[in-house]
């Protein structure tokens, strides 16, 4: 990154200059305040020691940090403890055994109400049944299913047990789920029968027969029933969840484990094919997670009710679905289906029902939201919400303040949070009770967290500069590596800084003139035009703040005189006119006014739909290969495939060049 857009893209950006700071009400009541800022600032591994007294440790660790085997860190060395016990066990004993831990929606409407006293049963019933498979300390254990109870059962009995668990997306293929079950040598997978999707139950467990057939390293599988399908059934192997967990003992011991042991792997995408199985260990990961969790939302585990909308196929659902929230007591929703079944207010409905006080959920779908309009969420009470957040994707400012207006009555604080599934928790965002938010903005390293935006030679860029996103220091959440695979772990993250010993988060970033950091996206997405650098995100945003766009995708396509050319891909709203070619040249220069004239798209081409993964992300290497003609690449990990033959087909429609 040799040459950034400076200032006056970043000013084009800003589309919304107001900030939000919170009411004197919400300030006044918030579990962080701006001392926590100072505290961290004046001893780091003290603040963190503070931090991570607030978990149980059965023994307590005699070095906060060891990173003298960098990048490889050590947190709480010589520390012990049991995640599971700390994120149930200790609720009952502290007198909070019939205070709901989850209220789970099924997406065909059945409910399940789990206190935490039920958590306790279940968890150890189901820590009995591992045992009695034979599986022992170590071991890893595959975990492929829908977001019923049972998987957060197992996720909790394999911490319980000292076992790795490894959450494999249960939207994966067949082929997705073997791999990760051979990188990691598994020896257990647990699944469903079938899984909801809108809807209709799919089966699930044919992926798992087909998977397993190639990894010799499984010996159960484990079935919980939870669409009542017709599944085949291997002698021997597989097994019944009712029939093995049912009987079990609701009683079990936990036992301590070392602060560095192995907690879980959870495989994220990286530039090659190969997933990479990115490991978190256990007592750094709860402290933070714990952390971030209570300050970032706000928690008060007496009165909230809080819902994250991942799956727990997503660290996402790792962190702030299981380990944070379970850590702090909260009442939480969880959720089984898809935002529009049986209706585009479902959401809305939960929310209602359960009094939701704190939600959090992601940019692409508060843009469904928009998409379905603002009408939707009228319709009900949202006025419990208090406390709102987003994760997984720079959020444009007509979102943001979208999101704010509709659901959060212009009133209740937002988050954007940016971090990753290395972080392993939230690393920038603001502090609900102390940071006037800016809409677009993720803003600051949060206490106890050191990021920076720097240029090519890893110097600070100034105010107003704009460069690579690092983080300058361990954090107790970190990666602990790559499975099985130490150089690509230095390679990946560390060598691109590693003069400086930075972690390269693989996102642009910005200052503003008061030193807020604005995410830009990967680097990756980071179009050079003509010499000039300019951000999908930056074209993106442009493109949504018009009022006739719902959704807009932007890549960089090969031009022949100006490097890159600048291709947009827009879903116009449901009260738009067509996308004749005067939408399309209106799109343009708007997008020409907005950020200037060389970030006016070489074509914009109006689609019905964007190419997403099934976590919501979209897949800019599809429509790169649109945009440059090539034939589409690998599209297994789509949500919907079909969606590329729609965009191929839309392709002569809505498109415009000069
Ligand atoms: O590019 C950043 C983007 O998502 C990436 C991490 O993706 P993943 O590991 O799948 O984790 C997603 C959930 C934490 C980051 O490198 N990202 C995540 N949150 C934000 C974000 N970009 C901008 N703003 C955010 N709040």
């Amino acid at each position: 990154m040799t040459e950034q857009s400076q200032g006056p893209a970043l000013d084009n950006l800003l589309t919304e200059s107001r900030t939000f700071p919170p009411s004197d009400e919400f300030a006044a009541a918030a579990n962080a305040g701006p001392d926590l800022y100072a505290a961290a600032d004046a001893d780091r591994e003290a603040f963190w020691a503070t931090q991570a007294e607030r978990l149980h440790w059965d023994t307590k660790w005699d070095r906060v940090l060891d990173w003298s085997d960098a990048p490889f860190a050590k947190w709480f060395v010589g520390g012990k403890l049991n995640v599971a016990y700390n994120c149930v066990d200790r609720h009952v004993e502290s007198g909070h055994g019939d205070q709901v831990a989850i209220h789970w929606e099924g997406e065909p409407g059945d409910t399940r109400t789990i206190t935490y006293s039920d958590l306790l049963a279940e968890v150890s019933k189901t820590a009995n049944a591992l045992t009695e498979l034979g599986l022992q300390t170590g071991d890893r254990v595959a975990i492929y299913m829908p977001m019923v109870p049972e998987a957060i059962f197992s996720m909790l009995a394999c911490a319980r047990l000292g076992l790795t668990h490894s959450v494999v997306f249960g939207g994966f293929s067949a082929e997705a789920l073997r791999s990760r079950i051979e990188d990691a040598a598994a020896k257990l997978v647990i699944t469903t029968d079938g899984q909801y999707r809108r809807g209709k139950p799919a089966p699930l467990k044919p992926a798992v027969d087909e998977a397993v057939a190639q990894t010799p390293t499984i010996e159960h599988v484990l079935v919980v029933k939870r669409t009542d399908t017709e599944v085949a059934w291997t002698e021997g192997r597989d097994i019944w969840w009712n029939d093995l967990v049912d009987k079990q003992s609701d009683q079990h011991t936990p036992e301590a484990f070392d602060s560095e042991h192995p907690l879980y792997i959870l495989y994220t995408s990286g530039t090659t094919g190969k997933p990479k199985g990115i490991l978190h260990t256990s007592g750094g990961y709860l402290t933070q997670a714990s952390y971030t969790h209570f300050n970032v939302f706000d928690l008060k585990p007496d009165s909230d009710v809080y819902w994250c909308t991942a799956d727990i196929g997503w660290v996402t659902g790792h962190s702030y679905i299981v380990y944070g929230p379970l850590s702090n007591r909260v009442t939480q929703v969880v959720y089984e289906g898809t935002p529009n079944t049986p209706h585009e207010g479902r959401h809305w409905e939960i929310v209602q029902k359960y009094k939701v006080s704190i939600y959090y959920t992601a940019p692409t779908l508060i843009r469904t939201f928009m998409k379905w309009g603002k009408d939707i969420p009228a319709k009900y009470d949202l006025s419990s919400l208090r406390v709102l957040g987003s994760v997984g994707e720079p959020i444009n400012p007509e979102a943001w303040i979208w999101y704010r207006e509709n659901v959060g009555a212009n009133r209740t604080p937002i988050v954007d949070t940016w971090w990753q599934t290395e972080t392993g928790s939230i690393m920038i965002s603001p502090l609900p009770g102390v940071t006037a938010t800016k809409p677009g903005s993720a803003q600051k390293a949060l206490p106890g967290i050191s990021a920076k935006v720097v240029d090519d030679q890893g110097k600070e860029v100034p105010h107003g500069g704009g460069g690579y996103l690092v983080l300058d220091q361990p954090w107790p959440g970190m990666l602990r590596g790559i499975w099985g695979d130490n150089e690509r772990y230095r390679d990946t993250y560390w060598s691109r800084f590693a003069e400086q010993g930075f972690y390269f988060a693989g996102d642009g970033a910005k200052y503003d003139n008061d030193g807020d950091i604005w995410l830009l996206g990967r680097v990756d997405d980071v179009m050079n035009v003509s010499g000039h650098r300019i951000s999908t995100t930056e074209v993106e945003s442009a493109l949504v703040s018009h009022p006739t766009v719902a959704e807009a995708a932007v890549v960089g396509a090969t031009d022949p005189t100006t490097g890159q050319g600048i291709v947009a891909f827009v879903i116009l709203r449901g009260d738009a006119v067509d996308g004749g070619e005067d939408a399309v040249k209106a799109l343009r220069d708007h997008v020409a006014k907005e950020i200037g004239p060389i970030a006016k798209p070489r074509q914009v081409m109006v689609v019905p739909e964007l190419p997403k993964t099934r976590s919501g992300k979209i897949m800019r290497r599809l429509l790169r290969d649109v945009a440059e003609n090539r034939s589409i690449g690998d599209v297994t990990t789509l949500a919907d495939s079909t969606v590329m033959d729609l965009i191929s087909q839309g392709l002569n429609k809505g498109s415009s060049e000069d």
